[in-house]
């Protein structure tokens, strides 16, 4: 393909987005210094997105916009460590850390040295999932999990979407060779609440804790999915090093803590207040300071570990069967008490979903009064053995929903009863089903109060329809006095009805009908969201809104419409489909329309986040290597589109064999000419 000036031209400023958009990353995920705001990325990484959409050959592997966009995966391939990622010996007190120190110098003397003071590095223990990055000259080429520390699960497509993951090294010259280094993948904790809560509105399961949702997150076949969860990546250490870079050959030689700051200069992230100190008086104070701290930290920790910064004194030390000798986890007290389990009542929420939860005697737990607890499903009750009336412990590990962890079945007084989860709605009565092979029962009915009632609160939240005024307890005055029975009652709500129900004015009354009035407009994506599908959140209805362009399209997709769009999943396409099927929902979406519900079309988009998105491609004459379908099939896989005639938009002419006339109108209006081996090659790149 000829490059001429507007192509190199592109080149540069694409170059220069490139690594401006990587910088201000690091600076916001790893430094916590952002340098510019979110808004001012985001028309950076647009303008970045459309050049490349217009040069596609020029799309480079490091840039942002290429951390999504990979295909869903049929499974995890292993992948063996070059070196066994090892566990560690955990010391659950301050006298089995002064043992610690103690076995350590003990061990050197016998080796024949004198220690008499230890010097020692001190970071968290990150409440994660291990992985172990590998870069080949300077770039990224393989994520794995620990799996049993021998073997782990390639998960290098999902780790391409975590943004404190660098694709690059920081470094002027990319090291030749190769790096491994290894880290923690996490969820800090106002994330990982934000994703339960959003769970819990979907009706899906919540997670039970942050290591939970990091490491179900990152082992997800499909990276799209991987990519909307925030996760987070401390390094705490460097694994293989084969190079001969000056740079980092010497990175497993020197004292750790010095690696680690050059771990940390190449772009990664380290434990907060990482540092050393010596001897085992220090140990014990930095153990207690750093406890006293974990509760100002953005993640959960349980811990910290202290590991022998001198590296010769390391391979004195030696390992053990599956541990270092030189290293040490020294845990936390987790944050418990224990308490009587009153009660177990059912949930019932916006999608059917009947959730048991714990009502407990309220009791403090890390500061917090603790009173309820999910208990998530009914295979959990049974998991952990509860009866009503048991003892058990209560935990809560900084922010995090209390759990509760387990019964003191010793304390048992044989007046304690078990909990039969009920076979029906305790809302409505109706028979919940659990299908097959899922955690979740639910109630089926789709007019149940219960449901109803969630589903208007969440149909007028601000995400929604963003109707102001009608929150929880107006929701509920509402059905209480029969005035709304499903969602279109809304529409046809009058004043003088809502000033006769109490603490309601003609002011009040007047407002609420107009901000009603107002929500018939919103954009379909909003109106998509506002439905309540299951697993369908405000960012997959804005993918299907734009996919669909209008309500009549959105009623109209077909399960294969819906599995062909990238960004979303099998289990969202499912449900959509069942939404889509449903006689009563259709008549729901039918009368919010006669109600008045015009939404706001949305600008129609191709397939997202393909490399293609934007461009158009004509075909013409025999190509050898593949069938005009299977091109066809390539370039709409990736996002673009096909047409049959060339006009001035026809971003590539692809010419084959004895091409016709449409590779002279191509070179009449300067659209560019792809060999069918310059095609092979684009696609081969994407
Ligand atoms: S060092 C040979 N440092 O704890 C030493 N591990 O029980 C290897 N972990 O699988 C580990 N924070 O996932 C190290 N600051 C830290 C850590 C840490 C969390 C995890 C790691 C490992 C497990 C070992």
């Amino acid at each position: 393909m000829a490059t001429n000036a507007k192509s190199k031209g592109a080149l540069a400023r694409i170059d220069q987005l490139v690594d401006e958009l990587n910088d201000h990353s690091y600076r916001y995920y790893v430094l916590s210094q952002p340098s510019i705001s979110d808004a001012e990325y985001d028309e950076l990484f647009r303008e970045l997105q459309n050049l490349e959409r217009e040069h596609p050959e020029h799309v480079r592997p490091d840039s942002p916009t290429q951390r999504v966009g990979a295909k869903p995966l049929d499974g995890f391939a292993t992948v063996k460590h070059r070196i066994p990622m090892l566990s560690l010996d955990n010391a659950m007190n301050e006298q089995e850390l002064l043992d610690f120190d103690e076995q350590v110098r003990r061990f050197l003397e016998k080796d024949g040295g004198d220690p008499k003071e230890i010097e020692y590095t001190v970071e968290y223990k990150f409440d994660g999932v291990a992985v172990s990055l590998v870069y080949e000259d300077g770039r990224l080429s393989q994520a794995a999990t620990r799996g049993d520390g021998t073997t782990g699960e390639d998960v290098t497509l999902n780790a391409r979407t975590i943004k404190a993951i660098p694709l690059k090294l920081r470094s002027k010259e990319l090291p030749k060779g190769l790096l491994e280094i290894r880290g923690e993948v996490l969820f800090r904790k106002k994330e990982f609440d934000a994703l339960n809560e959003e769970r819990q509105a979907r009706g899906e399961e919540t997670f039970a804790n942050p290591r939970n949702a990091a490491s179900g997150s990152l082992r997800q076949l499909d990276p799209q999915e991987t990519a909307r969860r925030p996760l987070w990546f401390f390094s705490y250490g460097v694994g293989a090093v084969e190079s001969s870079s000056k740079s980092i050959s010497n990175l497993a030689r020197q004292p750790l803590a010095a690696a680690m700051a050059e771990v940390e200069s190449l772009g990664f992230s380290i434990s907060p207040g990482y540092r050393t100190v010596k001897g085992a008086d220090a140990l014990v104070t930095a153990y207690r300071e750093a406890e006293n701290s974990r509760d100002t930290l953005p993640f959960e920790v349980d811990g910290i570990v202290i590991k022998v910064n001198d590296v010769e004194l390391q391979e004195r030390l030696g390992f053990r069967q599956r541990s270092p000798r030189w290293a040490i986890a020294a845990k936390f007290k987790p944050v418990e008490a224990v308490t009587k389990l009153e009660d177990i009542i059912i949930q019932v929420g916006r999608t059917g979903a009947l959730t048991p939860v714990a009502v407990l005697k309220p009791v403090r737990v890390g500061g917090v009064i603790v009173s309820r607890a999910t208990l998530h499903n009914q295979d959990e009750i049974e998991r952990k053995g509860l009866l009503i009336g048991d003892s058990v412990v209560v935990r809560r590990q900084g922010d995090v929903i209390p759990a509760v962890v387990a019964a003191v079945t010793a304390s048992r007084t044989g007046a304690e009863r078990s909990f039969s989860f009920p076979r029906e709605c305790p809302e409505c009565g109706s028979l919940a089903e659990r299908p097959e092979g899922e955690a979740v029962t639910r109630c089926p009915n789709p007019q149940c109060p219960a449901k109803l009632h969630n589903r208007l609160v969440h149909y007028a939240s601000r995400d929604a329809m963003d109707i102001e005024g009608l929150g929880d307890k107006m929701v509920e005055l509402l059905l209480e006095h029969q005035l709304v029975k499903d969602l279109p009652d809304l529409y046809s709500l009058r004043v003088e009805q809502l000033q006769e129900l109490p603490r309601m004015g003609e002011i009040s009354s007047k407002n609420l009908v107009e901000s009603i009035a107002a929500s018939k407009e919103r954009p379909l994506d909003k109106l998509v969201f506002a439905l309540g599908i299951r697993h369908v959140g405000s960012k997959t209805a804005q993918t299907l809104a734009r996919q669909s362009g209008t309500i009549e399209k959105f009623l109209s997709l077909t399960s294969d419409d819906l599995l062909a769009m990238e960004e979303v999943g099998p289990e969202t396409a499912a449900s959509v489909s069942e939404f889509l099927a449903d006689r009563y929902s259709q008549r729901l979406v039918q009368a919010l329309l006669e109600g008045g519900v015009t939404p706001a079309p949305v600008a129609v988009r191709a397939a997202a986040g393909g490399a293609f998105t934007g461009q158009s491609f004509v075909l013409t004459g025999t190509l050898s290597s593949m069938s005009r379908k299977e091109a066809e099939e390539q370039i709409l896989s990736r996002g673009g589109k096909v047409s049959s005639s060339v006009s001035k938009k026809t971003s590539f002419v692809v010419a084959g064999e004895s091409p016709g006339s449409k590779l002279d109108t191509a070179k009449k209006l300067g659209v560019s000419v792809l060999s069918e081996q310059e095609f092979s090659a684009l696609l081969g790149s994407h």
